[in-house]
């Protein structure tokens, strides 16, 4: 029988041996928005998933981080420095140790165009942002596979916030995770929209990493989720790659109440809703029965995604004024 390798393991087989850093080093990533979702892992510490995913970018909506070698660990995030024991700055840092020689201190400096904790997936901008941020400042090269595995140990998601328009995470069969990575599929239509709708920024009640497994351990209906997604991913693969934005939306919006239909039925059950969410559902489909093509998707959180083309824009900004819009 062989052990499955620990976090640390998998990243010193992925990182090149001279690690000497340069001064600083600075990326940018932008999140990214499932259009079929991750939810459920086969393993908690590599972050492994259950089943594949699919995801469009976020364009300029993300993390910029900036690293370099300090006397002590310091976090400034929106230029707020967070106590070394702050959970965030704990989280960071742990992850850093993953691709830093022992001993190295670091000052991280991240800036997110998103707000935090409130399920848009600042986690997976900020990892990736992380994992390239650390790339510049030890000057290495990394094959994209290694860069979105070592993301993918941060935060699950962050694997596909490495490149920008449709990404798929594969989700592997190996226990080590060394076959479960994002891949870029093709690049952002560009008419495609993202609009994001933030009801609500309080920070979520239940983290993924406890609501995934709640879910997996307590929702009868999860045990429906991986045939959702066999279904799900191919059509929304297919769609991408047609260009066919009604089958997209309508197979992305009906992945992502699916899987929130799973946390509902999970116990003690994960209702992220908040009224405005359900408002905005009921917005959304009025508008689409009235003609507008759009659709909604929502993560481990009470705010609302929409896709729409370019062309629906001035309508859905009269409908919601507060409309944040990316342009994937
Ligand atoms: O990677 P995590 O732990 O932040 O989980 C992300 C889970 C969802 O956002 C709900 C779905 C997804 O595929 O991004």
């Amino acid at each position: 029988m062989h052990t499955v390798p620990s976090p640390a393991q998998i990243a010193h087989r992925l990182l090149p041996a001279a690690r000497e850093p340069g001064r600083e080093g600075t990326a940018f990533a932008s999140a990214n928005i499932a259009l079929c979702k991750y939810w459920g892992k086969r393993d908690e510490a590599l972050k492994l998933p259950l089943t594949g995913s699919l995801s469009i970018s976020m364009g300029t909506l993300g993390t910029r981080m900036t690293v370099r070698p300090a006397a002590a660990d310091c976090l400034q995030m929106q230029g707020e420095v967070f106590a070394a024991d702050h959970k965030v700055a704990r989280r960071l840092f742990g992850f850093l140790d993953l691709l830093r020689p022992p001993g190295l201190c670091l000052e991280v400096e991240s800036e997110n165009t998103i707000p935090m904790g409130a399920g848009l997936a600042s986690s997976a901008s900020a990892f990736a942002a992380a994992v390239r941020a650390m790339e510049a400042l030890f000057g290495w090269d990394l094959p994209p596979r290694s860069r979105s595995i070592l993301a993918r140990l941060g935060s699950g998601s962050a694997c596909r916030s490495l490149e920008r328009g449709f990404v798929e995470w594969l989700p592997g069969e190996a226990a080590d995770g060394m076959d479960s990575y994002g891949v870029g599929l093709a690049p952002p239509w560009p008419e495609l929209r993202v609009g994001v709708l933030t009801l609500s920024e309080a920070e979520k009640p239940v983290g993924s990493t406890e609501g995934m497994r709640r879910t997996v351990e307590t929702s009868r209906l999860f045990d429906a989720w991986p045939a959702q997604v066999a279904r799900d991913l191919p059509r929304i693969r297919a769609a991408v790659m047609a260009g066919d934005f009604h089958a997209l939306g309508a197979a992305a919006e009906q992945n992502a109440l699916s899987m929130h239909a799973t946390m509902i039925a999970a116990w003690p059950p994960i209702l992220y809703w908040r009224p405005e969410t359900v408002a905005a559902l009921h917005r959304v489909h009025a508008l689409r029965a009235a003609g507008l093509p759009v659709y909604a998707t929502l993560d481990a959180g009470p705010n609302v995604k929409l896709l729409f083309p370019v062309s629906a824009r001035a309508d859905l900004l009269a409908a919601f004024p507060d409309l944040l819009i990316a342009t994937p």
